[in-house]
């Protein structure tokens, strides 16, 4: 099933909490590498997105080796670990993303197209199933929500 950021929000099954409950501590043990392919693969693939990130968006060349690219790719795989932590929580879940949506939107300002780009890669590094799938519809839907407002 592709990521979508569309409403209706995709609930999880308990069956798919408990596959990503399981399988998370050994892709986040691998956090900084993984992100930064993710994030390094992103900018590849969308170049005008790097215009969005005002701390490294006049970098030309060796983006993997730079200090501001590391930490912001290690800030979306640290939100995505705390989203994990509210599997349970769906009110504390919901209200993380929202603020993060606000950030991105408001602050940020980025394209919340985007959202479901970076998801996709995201899903296909850590070679996930449609319980990450799923997952990420819902980071998705959520960042964006405070967009349609
Ligand atoms: C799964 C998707 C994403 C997650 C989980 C995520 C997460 C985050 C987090 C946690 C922050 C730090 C917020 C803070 O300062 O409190 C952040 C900042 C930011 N994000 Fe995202 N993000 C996502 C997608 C994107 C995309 C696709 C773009 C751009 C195309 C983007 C652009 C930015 C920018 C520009 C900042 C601020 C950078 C700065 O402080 O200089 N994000 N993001």
């Amino acid at each position: 099933m592709p990521i979508t950021d569309q409403r209706p929000l995709p609930t999880l099954s308990e069956g798919e909490k408990k596959a990503i409950k399981e399988s998370w501590p050994q892709i986040y043990q691998n956090f900084e590498q993984t992100s930064l392919d993710v994030l390094i693969e992103f900018l590849q693939k969308f170049p005008e997105a790097q215009d969005s990130f005002p701390k490294f968006s006049a970098k030309k060349c060796h983006l993997e080796q730079d200090n501001e690219v590391k930490w912001q790719a290690s800030r979306i795989i640290n939100a995505v670990n705390a989203v994990v932590g509210h599997l349970d929580n769906e009110v504390a879940m919901k209200q993380y993303l929202k603020e993060l949506s606000v950030k991105h939107s408001s602050e940020f300002q980025v394209d919340p197209k985007m959202f479901k780009e970076l998801s996709a890669i995201f899903v296909s590094t850590i070679r996930g199933k449609a319980a990450y799938e799923k997952l990420f519809s819902i980071i998705c839907t959520l960042l964006r929500s405070s967009y349609d407002e």
